[in-house]
């Protein structure tokens, strides 16, 4: 039977991640995979993460099951985290999940069980995940009008005429900050005419949060959401901890339902722990129980917040020298959106054929859909960068 198998496509991605280790380059770099870097280049445990690892080492004293929710305690947190006061507790629920996509995975699972005809809309890029998750649960999807390629900000007239179609079956999916991969966000004022859209057409808002604290700060990444959080009936938001706790691989994220009542948000859970149970039962535990002692411990948060602050300022410091060094590379303004964008990407304008160049002749990794990651990027080596941007002519 299994001989019917064809190889299925190779995510592009982890393409561009083997190309890299295979090139013996010296001087190669690597702005393609989606993952925060130091400027030794490096993806480093948070001191935040080892104290509380080494406290949990000294204390943890079962490994037993946590249950079908996973670590309660964590979920609350983080539902804290990501709402702070905006949303009644009695309609909030929250559970731990197998990162952000394990959110989005029993999210878009919990839907389909709610309604069957559902269609499940996406901006225009969005996170390639998005559809491919929503088909493979045999869930429609539509995309909607996002980023304009000409002023590489968010075309916000197309998106709201596009999003005039979307009615009570339809659930429309948001980045909550960072936009992955375009950089180009919502503005607090493009949130507040999304959720009076939402009020009057009667779309069920899904949220995915997977950068918080990655763009302008922990509640500022968030505003956004929030306000719609305080506003609309029902809201569904994926969260994860993969980025801003840089537990990538302990695979640990939350998934928030926002009920229209306290009784449909029982019935929510009982159903999101039916839908655990037949996906991967229970979320790995070690990851969420980091996250747990941080945020509970004062020291330790704010261990852990300063290291986010430190990130941030990075990135937001790399994209204003990539900005100012294209600026001087090539006597315009029309790279100043680099510095305007939030969060670890970019969508730069290349081809597919400047993107091979950039790859072959100067040994500038970045994904075919010219996604940068800003996190990539060496201070010392920015004018080298710009000189081969500006070389391949983007
Ligand atoms: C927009 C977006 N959503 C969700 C995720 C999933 O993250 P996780 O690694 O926690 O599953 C990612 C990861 O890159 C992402 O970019």
């Amino acid at each position: 039977m299994l001989s019917s198998l064809k190889p299925s496509p190779a995510d592009p991605i982890l393409q561009i991640m083997a190309e890299f280790q295979a090139d013996p380059r010296p001087n190669k770099i690597d702005l393609g995979v989606g993952v925060y870097k130091d400027g030794e280049g490096l993806t480093v445990i948070p001191k935040a993460v080892k104290m509380a690892e080494a406290r949990i080492l000294e204390s943890q004293d079962t490994k037993s099951y946590l249950g079908l929710l996973g670590d309660v305690g964590f979920a609350g947190l983080m539902a804290d985290l990501v709402l702070g006061d905006t949303a009644p507790s009695d309609r909030v629920g929250a559970i731990q999940t197998a990162g952000g996509s394990g959110a989005l995975y029993i999210l878009m699972n919990l839907a389909r069980e709610a309604n069957p005809d559902a269609t499940i809309w996406a901006s225009t890029p969005t996170w390639g995940n998005h559809h491919a998750m929503a088909e493979g649960l045999g869930v429609k999807t539509r995309s909607y009008a996002y980023f304009d390629p000409k002023t590489r900000a968010v075309d916000v007239g197309r998106m709201m005429d596009d999003l005039k179609a979307a009615g009570p079956n339809d659930i429309v999916l948001f980045h909550g900050c960072c936009h992955n991969p375009t950089g180009a966000n919502l503005t607090l004022a493009d949130w507040e005419r999304l959720t009076e859209m939402a009020l009057a057409q009667g779309f069920l808002p899904m949220v995915d949060i997977a950068y918080q604290g990655f763009g302008d700060g922990l509640d500022e990444d968030a505003a956004g959401l929030r306000h719609m959080a305080a506003r609309v009936p029902e809201m569904l938001i994926a969260t994860s901890c993969s980025k801003n706790f840089a537990l990538y691989r302990d695979r640990t994220g939350c998934a928030i339902v926002v009920s229209g009542s306290a009784e449909a948000q029982v019935a929510a859970k009982a159903n999101l722990m039916t839908l655990m149970r037949i996906t991967y039962s229970m979320p790995p535990d070690h990851g969420a129980a980091i996250v747990r002692t941080i945020l509970t411990d004062p020291d330790l948060r704010k261990v852990w917040e300063d290291e986010l602050t430190a990130m941030r300022t990075r990135m937001l410091s790399l994209r204003q020298s990539l900005a100012d060094a294209m600026r001087a590379r090539t006597n315009s303004d029309r790279f100043d959106f680099i510095a305007d964008h939030r969060g670890m990407f970019s969508l730069i304008g290349a081809t597919p054929e400047q993107v091979a160049r950039l790859r072959d002749e100067f040994a500038i990794y970045i994904v075919g859909d010219s996604r940068l990651n800003i996190a990539g990027l060496r201070e010392e080596r920015m004018d080298e960068i710009a000189e081969a941007f500006a070389a391949v002519g983007i």
